[in-house]
């Protein structure tokens, strides 16, 4: 393997790994030769992935993990460190959006109960900023590390119904920029914190309003993005893998404070 990419040996500690985007970073990063411990709410799916894993010839482990709970986090994080001794790479994946915080023709805006906000605030924003607190301070005391927080596109221009959602993701955005400059200044010039866009890809998050629930047709809105999309699909996970793989690795190790586009042109296009 090229040595300017290669991550073996490297920890990675991945939330949200058994989810559809982030189980699929899981299993590149393993079969890369890097130690994988997944850190999800879904523990019985975490294990299952870490065992595929494994079976593969990896190094993977699943620790049962809610990321907006700091003792759970540090009991993860004890798990990593007892099992792998160190934390090279961390991945911020745990995220999503949820039908009460999404506006439609008969669910207003003016309607969106608080707790819907602050549960899609609570989940991108807070669970990543914890999460870093935790892992983040393991990367300062040794004076290396990366980050990969999860963005979305709709954080640089925010997409019709999704208001929480696209708010959480930009200050996600405005997060990953604070924080690679807070490692920087106070703990170590080798710790990088960049972020990953992904434009539009159909998963559990989006189906309901990108897929007709009844018949699998595309909705309106489904329709709006393949129009507007120039490569004319959705992304699939594995589409995220080499942007992934150079963010982590010595490829791009002048590379921080950014926010990577992964939309197969969705945002270049003016519609027109
Ligand atoms: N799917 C998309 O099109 C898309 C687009 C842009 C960004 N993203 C972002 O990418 C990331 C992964 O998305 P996905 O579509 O694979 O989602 P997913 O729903 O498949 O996976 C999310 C995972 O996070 C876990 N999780 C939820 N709450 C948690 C908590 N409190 N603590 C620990 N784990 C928790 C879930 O159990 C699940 O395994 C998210 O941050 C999402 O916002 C997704």
């Amino acid at each position: 393997m090229d040595e300017l990419f290669d991550i073996t040996g490297k920890v990675s500690v991945i939330t949200g790994g058994a989810g559809i985007l982030c189980s699929e970073m899981a299993r590149a990063l393993g079969k890369r030769g890097s130690k994988i411990a997944i850190l999800d709410l879904n523990e019985k799916q975490a294990k299952a992935i870490a065992d595929e894993i494994t079976s593969h010839g990896g190094t993977a482990i699943a620790v049962g993990t809610n990321v907006l709970d700091k003792k759970s986090l540090e009991k993860a994080r004890d798990v990593v460190l007892e099992s792998f001794g160190k934390v090279d790479i961390l991945i911020n994946g745990a995220g999503g959006n949820k039908k009460e915080a999404t506006t439609n023709e008969a669910f207003e805006f003016f309607d969106i109960p608080a707790d819907a906000i602050q549960w899609v605030f609570n989940l991108n924003l807070l669970g990543t900023v914890l999460t870093t607190q935790v892992f983040g301070e393991v990367m300062a005391k040794r004076g290396e590390g990366v980050v990969i927080n999860m963005s979305s596109m709709n954080s640089f221009c925010p997409l019709t119904r999704i208001v929480a959602y696209s708010a959480a993701k930009a200050a996600v955005n405005n997060f990953t920029q604070w924080m690679a400059v807070h490692f920087n200044l106070n703990y170590s010039k080798n710790i990088r914190v960049n972020a990953i866009a992904p434009g539009f890809f159909l998963t559990n998050q989006n189906r309901f309003l990108l897929t007709d629930e009844a018949t699998g047709e595309p909705t309106q809105r489904g329709k709006q993005i393949m129009d507007h999309t120039p490569m004319g699909r959705y992304g699939i996970p594995e589409d995220l893998i080499g942007t992934l793989i150079w963010l982590v690795s010595d490829a791009s190790k002048f590379v921080n404070g950014t926010v990577v586009p992964i939309d197969g042109g969705f945002a270049a296009y003016s519609g027109v």
